[in-house]
């Protein structure tokens, strides 16, 4: 599997699965732009650790939930390598609550960045794939989007959305050779799940046929599956990585 000459802007790219995302697609030989919306700090850490093993990128800070910062996100890119090949929609926030104590703010806020952002990003991205008549989109979902996941109404009408998204457009750009596919993962161990509560762990644990939580590589690697020529027959999917959690 190689991605040498390809160009790939992963978003959220500083922190846990996307992290690993960033570092897989660079192992494989793509240029890779590292998004990140506040911490710079761990975004500059992946930088390094992906020039030390030889890779080239950049880090370029936007909030994916605005249009216009996707854009710029998406116009420095291009000016920096002349093309856009392959797209992760990887940021993502949860804001858990029952709904009964979920304010707006928390709906608003998930939306916003983990459905919203990935139609900003697409949106940005499109015309330039379009214009090669190439392109990889991957969207990350999950399977609380697929199963519903109490406490997250937000998160999974999110999740739910992407899924849906990346159908619709998987239609819309076939005809281009643009794939767009969704990976969705089960339980991952990131900062995202660190905050859960060890008796909710336990519970997810005891769901998992293959005995423990994933870890973001094992994300990475079918993120650069669906980027690779390997895929180039795939779009309007999803591909669950969960260690068999949900079970349709
Ligand atoms: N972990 C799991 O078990 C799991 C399961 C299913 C699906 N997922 C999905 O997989 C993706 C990655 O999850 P993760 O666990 O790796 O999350 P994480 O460790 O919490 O990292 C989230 C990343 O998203 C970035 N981000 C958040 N809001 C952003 C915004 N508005 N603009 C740009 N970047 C933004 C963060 O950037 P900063 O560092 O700058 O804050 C960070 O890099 C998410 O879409 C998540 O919903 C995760």
């Amino acid at each position: 599997m190689s991605l040498a000459g390809k160009v790939a802007i992963v978003t959220g790219g500083s922190r846990g699965i996307g992290r690993a995302t960033v570092l897989k697609l660079s192992a494989l030989g793509a240029t890779v732009v590292i998004n990140y919306n506040k911490n710079e700090a761990e975004a500059k850490a992946v930088l390094q650790a992906l020039t030390e093993a030889g890779g080239i990128g950049q880090t370029i800070q936007a909030d994916i939930s605005q249009l216009a910062e996707a854009q710029r996100l998406v116009d420095e890119t291009v000016k920096s390598y002349r093309r856009l090949d392959i797209l992760v929609n990887n940021a993502g926030i949860t804001r858990d609550k029952l709904l009964l104590q979920m304010n707006e703010e928390a709906w608003d806020a998930v939306i916003n960045t983990n459905l919203k952002g990935s139609y900003n990003c697409c949106k940005a991205a499109i015309r330039t794939m379009l214009k090669q008549r190439a392109g990889r989109i991957i969207n990350l979902t999950s399977i609380s989007g697929q199963a519903g996941s109490g406490g997250q109404s937000n998160y999974s009408a999110a999740k739910a959305g992407l899924i849906g998204f990346t159908k619709a457009l998987a239609r819309e750009v076939g005809s281009r050779s643009i794939t767009v596919n969704a990976v969705a993962p089960g339980f991952i161990e990131t900062d995202m799940t660190a905050v859960l509560a060890e008796e909710f762990k336990q519970k997810a644990l005891a769901q998992i046929p293959l005995e423990r939580f994933g870890k973001p590589e094992e994300i990475a690697e079918a993120v650069a599956f669906l980027a690779s020529d390997g895929a180039a027959y795939i779009t309007g999917h999803v591909l669950t990585v969960d260690g068999g959690m949900y079970m349709m």
